[in-house]
């Protein structure tokens, strides 16, 4: 008796030990939204010098200006578009940017990167309070950003994924690469906000992954992955180096997140597929990298993010202890 396909299942489980060739992106049309700092910036950089045409999209202005015409100096074909995702007419103006950009006038692969840290629940609790005494209401922006902003970024690029052809490369399909954070799979105690809106994209990536005819009959198969990194240095962990040096908990590098990240975008075989991004073993960048199996047979990721917290790779609870969302609450203060 022939046997049901299973409508949930998605592509084996990630080879970490075979190369990546990210020469198939040449003249692929690429957005990298929070591309102006940090994990969008080495994507972003990895990805136009594999010969894309990249538009960088991000709230600030300066960082992603000065990291375009660095990258154009190269010879390499970036835009900047000052963007800000919880907007929906700001993405929208950003999209259509991005064609335009593109030599073969389409959209061909969308990282939704742009994010803030959170917030501590801590805070709120303890005020502040209106003349009479009352609660105000907790800031949103977190979610805002984190959630909403991944929303319209994913609603945008499916509408111009169908709506627009493919480009003249070997990649054949369109794809989004969503941004959770081990945030969406671990708990983080505190971080509400943080917590929720990962959680949430994972929830965007879930939904959509297994449905690759999406864009309809006739249109470019849809390709959908995520990626949750643990601690990476960047400007939004700056505060936290030191306490994680102190309970050591090593922390992951950008060129970590860019290795997982390439891996995906670069090969077609790869659907539905959820990684998490750890510290390298041997200082070979994306080393540490894993596959979260965050299906019905990895019992959703728990498998293996137990297995990883109970050697160790992923801090284990250390991390809650810290109370380190604490500290980022006053870090997000602090930048306003
Ligand atoms: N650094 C980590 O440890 C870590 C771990 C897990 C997940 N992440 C996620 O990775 C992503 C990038 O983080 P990062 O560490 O590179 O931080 P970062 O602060 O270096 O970069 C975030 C970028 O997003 C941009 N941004 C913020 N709000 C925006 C808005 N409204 N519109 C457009 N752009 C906006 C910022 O300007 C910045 O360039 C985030 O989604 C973050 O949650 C980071």
């Amino acid at each position: 008796m022939a046997t049901k396909k299973d409508p949930y299942a998605t592509t084996p489980k990630i080879d970490f030990s075979k190369p990546v060739d990210g020469s198939i992106l040449k003249g692929e049309s690429v957005l990298v939204t929070g591309g102006a700092n940090g994990i969008g910036a080495g994507i972003a950089t990895a990805i136009a010098e594999a010969g894309a045409y990249v538009t960088v999209a991000d709230i600030n202005p300066t960082a992603g200006e000065e990291l375009v015409s660095g990258l154009v100096e190269k010879g390499l074909h970036v835009q900047f578009c000052h963007t800000d995702v919880t907007s929906w007419s700001s993405q929208l103006e950003t999209f259509k940017r991005v064609l335009s950009f593109s030599p073969s006038q389409t959209i061909d692969v969308v990282i939704a990167v742009a994010g803030l840290s959170g917030t501590s629940i801590r805070h709120w609790l303890n005020g502040p309070t209106d003349a009479n005494n009352e609660p105000t209401p907790p800031p949103t922006r977190v979610l805002d950003v984190n959630l909403t902003g991944v929303f319209y970024t994913m609603h945008l690029a499916l509408h111009y994924f169908r709506d627009t052809g493919v480009a003249e490369s070997s990649v054949r399909s369109k794809q989004i690469v969503f941004m959770s954070s081990l945030a969406g799979y671990l708990a983080l105690p505190m971080s509400c906000d943080y917590q929720a809106a990962k959680f949430g994209v994972r929830g965007l990536f879930k939904s959509l992954r297994t449905r690759t005819g999406v864009l309809g009959e006739g249109k470019p198969m849809l390709r959908c992955n995520l990626i949750a990194p643990t601690f990476i240095k960047t400007q939004m962990t700056a505060m936290l180096e030191e306490p994680l040096k102190k309970i050591e908990i090593p922390m992951a590098e950008v060129a970590d997140v860019v290795d997982g990240c390439m891996r995906l975008v670069a090969n077609e075989e790869t659907v539905g597929r959820a990684i998490a991004i750890a510290p390298s073993r041997d200082g070979k960048p994306g080393s540490g990298n894993f596959d979260l199996c965050d299906d019905y047979e990895g019992l959703d990721a728990g498998r293996e993010t137990l297995n990883k917290l109970r050697d160790g790779t992923l801090g284990g609870d250390a991390v809650a202890d810290l109370g380190v969302f604490t500290d980022a609450q006053a870090y997000t203060a602090a930048r306003k």
